[in-house]
């Protein structure tokens, strides 16, 4: 029997507090007008300090449980995706499993910067289809602005913080992720890095003092890439599903910079109305960019049951891929899941067991009784 891998419940997490571009226009010597025709964002989220790239992570994946109707001791997989995990080790998916209570998951991160979602959503498709797997969750999730130089203008108005999470459940009944394809450029690798606190630079006080903990990045090069990947990892994962361009009903692109996408669109004769856009709200979210804008895409109806949608991205390695889907939504019909149902999942999470009888107006006392 043939399987396939359906993407039935996902969710996002965004930290509450806005950073704009006039609050950016405080902080360096830039203005607002500049980073809208140079970028097309206006304002991207920042993390509170207690928000941590493991817990806007497991936030996303908790709503993308629920709305898939699936608890986190019936997960196989958990693959987080991430430019800025929690530590170099252990891997963020271990802290996010423990978090979620995913008992019997395996847990590992996948390291291919903005890809990264596409590569790891590809990964866990494969183990779900061929049968090594049922229920995967896929999450990409970002504490940018923790590895951000905030005095460095070429760099700083560009990213922001965030988490989506995809929920991935084997079934007999075609249709789920179809084709995907991952490339990789390793000559590219020094025009988007963070340099120091690897083995090639260990953190010193000198490698710190010169900022290199911070994310470098040579633009231009970065950005004629861009331009000449999305369109050709588009056709590419169209042709090797051998669908057309016209039976794509909408794309979900990395959020990185507006005039990127319009260099795509052209590239590929697809009007602007087929891409999904979102960066003026969140910036460039790295890993969690994809899955943030495919669930405001599914949220407000741009993404149906049964569309082929193609999610495609790039970004440092230097990488790019293309994951061509039919979407599913839930196997049983459910709504998605309310902001307030997502913050208050988000605060039983981080409570102790005492509060969390308590915010769920439960008799504390008994403590056994609490998990
Ligand atoms: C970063 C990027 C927006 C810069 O746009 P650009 O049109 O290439 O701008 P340039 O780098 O040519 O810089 C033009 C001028 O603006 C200045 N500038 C750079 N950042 C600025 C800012 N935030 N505000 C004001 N001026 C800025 C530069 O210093 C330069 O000044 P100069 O001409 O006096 O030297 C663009 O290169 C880009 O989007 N690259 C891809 C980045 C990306 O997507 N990275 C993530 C990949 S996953």
């Amino acid at each position: 029997m043939t399987r396939y891998a359906h993407i039935t419940g996902w969710g996002t997490a965004l930290p509450e507090h806005v950073l704009t571009n006039h609050d950016l226009e405080q902080m360096v010597d830039t203005s607002d007008e500049w980073i809208v025709s140079r970028t097309g964002i206006r304002e991207r989220r920042i993390a509170s300090p207690d928000q941590t790239t493991a817990s806007l992570a497991a936030d996303a994946a908790l709503a993308a449980l629920e709305h898939a109707g699936v608890k986190p001791s019936g997960v196989d997989l958990i693959i987080v995706a991430t430019s800025s995990p929690e530590h170099t080790f252990p891997a963020t998916a271990c802290i996010v499993q423990d978090i979620i209570g995913a008992s019997k998951a395996g847990a590992f991160d996948l390291s291919a910067a903005c890809t990264g979602f596409i590569f790891a959503l590809n990964m866990a498709a494969q183990a779900i289809r061929t049968g090594s797997i049922d229920t995967a969750v896929v999450i990409g999730a970002e504490t940018l602005s923790r590895i951000v130089n905030w005095q460095d203008r070429n760099t700083c108005i560009l990213f922001g913080d965030g988490a989506g999470a995809f929920v991935l459940q084997g079934s007999e009944e075609p249709g789920g992720v179809l084709e995907a394809v991952m490339h990789a450029d390793g000559s590219g690798a020094d025009v988007l890095s963070l340099p120091a606190g690897g083995s090639k630079i260990p953190t010193s006080a000198d490698t710190v003092a010169h900022g290199l903990h911070y994310v470098h990045m040579d633009g231009r090069p970065v950005f004629r890439f861009a331009t000449r990947v999305m369109a050709e990892a588009t056709r590419e994962v169209v042709e090797k599903a051998g669908l057309t361009l016209d039976d794509i009903a909408i794309i979900v692109p990395h959020q990185a910079n507006y005039r990127i996408l319009e260099v795509a669109a052209r590239g590929l004769k697809m009007p602007m109305a087929k891409f999904m856009v979102n960066l003026d709200k969140y910036g460039n979210t790295s890993t969690a960019s994809i899955p943030i804008a495919a669930v405001e895409a599914a949220e407000k109806g741009r993404l149906r049951k049964g569309d082929k949608v193609v999610m495609v991205g790039f970004g440092g390695g230097l990488t790019y891929g293309a994951l061509l889907a039919e979407w599913t939504g839930p196997f049983e019909d459910k709504p998605p899941v309310k902001p307030e149902r997502i913050r208050l999942l988000a605060r039983l999470r981080s409570a102790g067991k005492r509060a969390r009888r308590k915010i769920l107006n439960l008799p504390v006392g008994d403590e056994k009784l609490g998990g």
